[in-house]
């Protein structure tokens, strides 16, 4: 009989050995490593071979991997690495995602001890954003589908009548959801899934400090009201991607609580931070939504994917999605034995066991030391604006708030096209060359190097080093000659 099992453990046993020795080396050594480099052509053509018909075994697998795949990594290991909004991950995650994949459990339904594993993760990550008991919680692939199991929650609950059997066909009005101009762009995905469409997703402009302007908000949801239009949602960011800038939450609980309208958070970047002693106050009102994304591949270092939805009303939570036919029918033993199945809370019905890497990686480092690296992170984020600020070269484009800084190059009496061109290329140069690898964004029309700093390895020298780098480069590009072969 063939089976998938090797034909000799100890072979197996030898060569497993040989994979963590040689990953523990690797992420020990990855400080001297380039940041970043990309992947060569002939490379890149090693991965258009179609499927083997037969297998080469595990040994030639590997070795496949450790040539064409290890050297060209993302780079999100790496202590200078701060693009986008990356974690760095574990190595306990890392063996802890090895032990999830051997024992292989369908964390969907049963009654079996990861089921107990994800339970008490969400229980954790509940206790503290400050949710009752009575909330539930899922853990899912990460922020964006976190937001839309919220939005699916929030449409369910909102909706005057019954929008699991009619859908969106039996609306008779538009129903809307509310969130400022600087909401992350995986919420117009979930609006557009849910069948909302994108305009459903009223746009409110922000302040100075990016925070959502709660007078225009107001106004914009009794205008659509008088209009005839549903408001239903107001999506508050804990934590925005370009700035980091956390809502007013206090003031928008408030309006949603006078308004009768679901206040979902979208923490994919900051909710976590509650750990933070140094943050946790930006984050007050947190406790007071009804539904809170976070992600715990991001701030929290669980290798990807991990990210969480919370809902205050784990009943409607439920509502929103239960669904037994009868081959999935509880029983009252054996191994359907539970009436709680995760099934029951989000679209998905087989689904990994995401938790254990979490569950290990409180268990071994601790809540408190996820917070003093966050508020690490945020001390780090001030340093390099101040960095920046006593530069005269270099610009600070938006307020830090927690662990983002926006900065750019600047040239005299050069326009926004030309600082904008120069920053591009500077940018991209840091990365090509491996020396530090933030990522861009554009603020107010001007093009920003941004450094998102949810990094456990960096350390202050590697930010004097971005510093130095950019002005070095920046020098390097200025003296071109001819700036406009940069337009
Ligand atoms: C504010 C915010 N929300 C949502 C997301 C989406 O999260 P994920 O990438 O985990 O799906 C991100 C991603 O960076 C984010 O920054």
């Amino acid at each position: 009989m063939e089976t998938l099992d090797p034909p000799d453990w100890t072979a197996l046993r030898a060569l497993g050995h040989r994979m963590v020795d040689d990953m523990i080396d690797y992420v020990a050594g990855v400080r001297d490593q380039p940041a970043w480099q990309a992947v060569p052509d002939e490379v890149a053509a090693f991965f258009q071979e179609p499927a083997p018909q037969e297998g080469a075994g595990l040994e030639a697998a590997y070795a496949d991997f450790q040539r064409y795949v290890l050297p060209y990594p993302l780079g999100n290991l790496h202590p200078r690495f701060w693009a986008w909004y990356v974690g760095s991950g574990s190595m306990g995650g890392a063996l802890a995602e090895f032990l999830a994949a051997a024992l292989n459990p369908n964390v969907g339904n049963g009654s079996h001890a990861a089921v107990l594993v994800e339970r008490q993760v969400i229980d954790w990550l509940k206790a503290a954003i400050g949710f009752p008991a009575e909330a539930s919680g899922l853990l899912v692939g990460g922020g964006s589908m976190a937001n839309v199991i919220g939005l699916a929650v929030a449409r369910f609950a909102g909706a005057p009548f019954d929008v699991r059997a009619e859908g969106l066909t039996g609306a008779p009005q538009r129903l809307l959801v509310y969130a400022s101009s600087e909401v992350h762009s995986c919420m117009q995905k979930a609006v557009e899934l849910l069948g909302l469409g994108n305009r459903s997703l009223r746009r409110i402009p922000v302040l100075p400090d990016y925070r959502i302007d709660l007078a225009a908000l107001a106004a914009a949801i009794a205008e659509d009201r008088q209009a005839g239009a549903l408001p239903i949602c107001v999506v508050g960011s804990a934590g925005t991607v370009n700035t980091g800038a956390i809502d007013d939450l206090p003031a928008l609980a408030d309006l949603c609580a006078r308004e009768k309208l679901w206040l979902h958070v979208d923490g994919a970047i900051g909710a976590v931070a509650v750990l933070a002693p140094g943050v946790r106050g930006f984050l007050a009102g947190i406790e007071r939504a009804d539904s809170v994304a976070l992600d715990l591949h991001k701030w929290l270092h669980v290798p990807y994917e991990a990210g969480c939805v919370l809902v205050r009303d784990g009943e409607v939570h439920r509502r929103a999605f239960t669904l037994t036919p009868p081959y999935l029918a509880p029983e009252t033993r054996g191994v359907a034995g539970t009436d709680f199945w995760f099934g029951d809370y989000g679209p998905q019905l087989s689904r990994g066991f995401l938790a254990l890497k979490a569950w290990m990686s409180i268990k071994e480092h601790g809540l408190a030391r996820f917070g003093r690296l966050m508020d690490q992170n945020v001390a780090q984020a001030h340093d390099l604006a101040r960095l920046i600020a006593a530069e005269p070269r270099l610009e600070l484009m938006a307020p830090v708030v927690l662990d983002i800084v926006c900065f750019r190059h600047c040239v005299e009496g050069a326009d926004d096209a030309v600082h904008n061109a120069i920053n591009r290329e500077i940018l991209l140069r840091l990365q090509e060359r491996g020396i530090a690898i933030p990522s861009s964004t554009v603020l107010r029309g001007q093009f920003c190097i941004r450094v998102a700093i949810s990094n456990h390895r960096s350390r202050d020298e590697d930010f004097r080093a971005l510093v130095a780098a950019v002005l070095a480069i920046g020098e390097e590009v200025e003296h071109l000659g001819n700036r406009n072969m940069l337009l």
